[in-house]
């Protein structure tokens, strides 16, 4: 748990709730929380998905782990307490976007079940909706869009997920997508059918 550093700080309530957001944006705020080895597939689904919302007029907003570690997260690193710390701020982030009416998307390996339970833990009951993008490792590896696990392998990276860094696997996620055994857009097509039957969108 982060420490709380400042005193004296009161919140403010807005005028505006999220209920009135809501209903003005004609379906519900939410985070579609992905997590899996490199390589997976979350960011290609997130990608897919955010477009075949959009489409539906569905105010959807992609969060990547690449991409915010070029900003809000360019301080960490991937030892474990700077990966806690990744989550810890991507989850109040997605919150804040659940709030402001949105569907987050978000695709960060997110390695520890602690830290994606802490992150559930801070949103509404229903808000957090947990995505196990299942795939072998061996499978990711040959893969290996980036060039990464050849790296780990070689010894260039250190504590590389799934190489010399462990991933712990979901127990009980809202949804569990098999990349290697089925299409991008069939795992889209299953969110989206979840979010669906959920009442979301
Ligand atoms: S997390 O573990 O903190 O959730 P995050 O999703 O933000 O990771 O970033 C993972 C991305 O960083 C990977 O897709 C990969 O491109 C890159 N990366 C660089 N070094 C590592 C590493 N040691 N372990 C895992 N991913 C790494």
């Amino acid at each position: 748990m982060a420490e709380q550093k400042a005193t004296n700080i009161v919140w403010h309530q807005g005028a505006v709730t999220r209920a009135d957001r809501e209903q003005m944006n004609g379906h519900k705020g939410c985070t579609v929380w992905l997590t899996g080895l490199s390589g997976s597939g979350k960011s290609t689904i997130a990608v897919d998905l955010e477009k075949r919302l959009w489409e539906r007029g569905v105010r959807a907003y992609v969060l990547d782990g690449d991409n915010v570690r070029h900003g809000l997260n360019k301080n960490l690193g991937f030892s474990p307490a700077d990966r806690t710390e990744n989550i810890r701020r991507i989850g109040e982030v997605a919150k804040l976007f659940a709030e402001a009416g949105v569907v987050a998307l978000t695709a960060f390996i997110s390695p520890y079940r602690a830290d994606r339970d802490q992150v559930r833990a801070l949103m509404q009951p229903g808000d957090f909706i947990e995505v196990h993008v299942d795939c072998p490792v061996e499978v990711c590896e040959q893969r290996d869009v980036k060039g990464l696990y050849k790296k780990a392998r070689a010894g260039e990276i250190k504590e590389f997920t799934g190489i010399s860094a462990p991933y712990e696997a979901p127990l009980t996620p809202e949804l569990t997508i098999r990349t290697s055994e089925q299409s991008v857009e069939t795992s889209a097509r299953q969110i989206l059918q979840y979010l669906e039957e959920k009442g979301v969108v």
